[in-house]
């Protein structure tokens, strides 16, 4: 199949250069993607502004009423599009379910926003005068998105775009347009009016910088890697965008001396290797206390033994494939430099090539200990199933350790005792802080971001992202029928 940009409610066929889509399990050809170029964003941009002004003026309750239809056909079309979404991006079928599950919880919350959208009223400070906020669109909004929650991402950013009345041109990645293409098509058959959504398939470097370059792209919403979040911020800020970048992290799993040892085992497993390690919220670091070091690390490599690794649409394999050669290679790379650097392998640290597992990408899940907190493995982000246990003597070094990273997305403390959580989840600098939890599982009623490194202030999800999304606007309506000076005529 050959995927076409949806522009102005039509899938457009354009004489484009194309790169096949690759199932990461078995090295199949999906489909083709197009690699537009910047006349098609000017193209979707053009189209999203036209449609821009008349979807503001009709009433939010309205538009949440297409989320809705969205949310329910997304419900009716879950497992089809778990199923494409693990073919596409290899992350095993139960994780697709929970993903797609994500944007349906997304469409329905944010349907919900179209009877709040709250502003606020507050007392003026002069007789018989009336003052009030209310949140405005900002009109055009660029959205660019990653392959790694293809879908769950995208429905983030889009739905609360548009229930606040915004329109969009979204870049998908090209390594998973075809859940794009299925959301396009969703969009299509609720009747979501022309070019409220229009998606354009192609690169960062051509499409994203297009987008961010265009003068009526007022707000870009970016997920990526910290060093393409970098250049979006910079050409962005030149352009005076607002920016809201979500980004890498370097999540650590705190496991204190009093901690349910099974408990943690469980959910250390699943944060480091689900997705393949490939999700911004998954454990690369676990930090022991020294008591508990030596049992935990038995425990893990035991249980990593039973986890099987294969297609994610056997619905026993519990690890998938990584997303790509480069990826492999990537996390091959690093596995060397922490041999190199003095860490210990405890298992784990090659490329799989045994058949039928050399048809795809994948990579044996891998655990280093001795590792110190100052070492490339347990600083950088891998984004694979490679995880790192660094040694601790108190809470205190524990915290110390999480916090000298130079990301902030999660964390994450094993412990029975309250006084010891609560410290933690004060001192923890991540923006988003488990107890007796694994680092990954954001709900989406909350928000979704992180300090540091991670992100430029901003949040995805929950009512933050309607921050990304709104500009207020003050309002003060005076009927004293009489001039009345604010700051000055308050002392009469
Ligand atoms: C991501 O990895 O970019 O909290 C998103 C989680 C998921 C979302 C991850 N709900 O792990």
């Amino acid at each position: 199949m050959d995927l076409k940009n949806y522009i102005n409610g039509r899938w457009i066929e354009q004489d484009l250069e194309k790169v096949a889509v690759i199932n990461p399990a078995t090295g199949e050809e999906l489909a083709k993607v197009p690699l537009s170029t910047k006349n098609e964003v000017e193209e979707a941009v053009r189209s999203a502004k036209q449609a821009q002004k008349e979807w503001a003026l009709i009433p939010a309750p309205k538009r949440a009423e297409y989320l809705y239809e969205i949310g329910y056909k997304l419900k009716e079309k879950k497992e089809y599009l778990a199923q494409i979404l693990t073919k596409e991006m290899g992350k095993v079928i139960e994780e697709a379910r929970g993903e797609v599950q994500e944007g349906i919880d997304m469409a329905f919350y944010m349907a919900g926003e179209g009877r709040r959208l709250f502003g606020e009223t507050t007392p003026s400070e002069l007789p018989n005068k009336f003052a009030m906020s209310v949140r405005s669109p900002v009109g055009v909004v660029g959205i660019i998105t990653p392959w790694n929650f293809p879908i769950a991402i995208a429905t983030w950013k889009s739905f609360p775009a548009i229930v606040a009345g915004n329109t969009v041109v979204w870049k998908p990645s090209t390594e998973t347009p075809l859940m794009a293409y299925e959301l396009g098509k969703i969009f299509e058959e609720v009747g979501l009016p022309e070019g409220v959504v229009n998606i354009v398939f192609g690169s960062g470097s051509t499409v994203g910088t297009a987008l961010i370059e265009h003068p009526d792209v007022k707000v870009i919403s970016f997920t990526g890697s910290n060093e393409t979040g970098r250049k979006v911020a910079e050409l962005g800020g030149r352009h005076l965008k607002k920016v809201s970048l979500e980004m890498g992290g370097k999540n650590a799993i705190i496991v204190m001396d009093d901690a349910d040892l099974n408990l943690a085992v469980e959910g250390i497993l699943w944060s480091a290797f689900g997705t393949t390690g490939q999700r911004c919220t998954a454990c690369s670091r676990v930090i022991v206390h020294k008591n508990m070091k030596n049992e935990l690390e038995e425990r893990l490599v035991a249980a990593l033994s039973n986890l099987t690794i294969g297609n994610g649409l056997d619905p026993d394999v519990k690890v998938g494939p990584v997303i790509n050669r480069a990826a492999l290679e990537k996390i091959y790379h690093y596995v060397k430099i922490g041999k190199n650097e003095g860490a210990r392998l405890l298992t784990g640290g090659e490329i799989i090539t045994t058949p039928p597992y050399n048809q795809g990408f994948f990579f044996e899940p891998t655990i280093f200990t001795d590792v110190k907190p100052d070492m490339t493995i347990a600083q950088e982000e891998i984004f694979g199933p490679v995880l790192s246990i660094i040694e601790v003597n108190s809470l205190d070094e524990a915290i110390e350790v999480n916090n000298s990273v130079k990301f902030g997305l999660s964390s994450s403390i094993y412990s029975q005792d309250v006084n010891r959580i609560f410290k933690a989840q004060r001192d923890l600098d991540t923006g988003i802080v488990y107890v007796n939890a694994g680092t990954i599982g954001a709900e989406i009623h909350l928000p979704f971001g992180g300090t540091k490194g991670t992100g430029n202030g901003h949040r995805d999800s929950g009512q933050a992202a309607l921050d990304v999304f709104t500009e207020w606007k003050s309002i003060y309506v005076d009927y004293s029928g009489k001039l009345q000076r604010a700051q000055i005529d308050t002392d009469k």
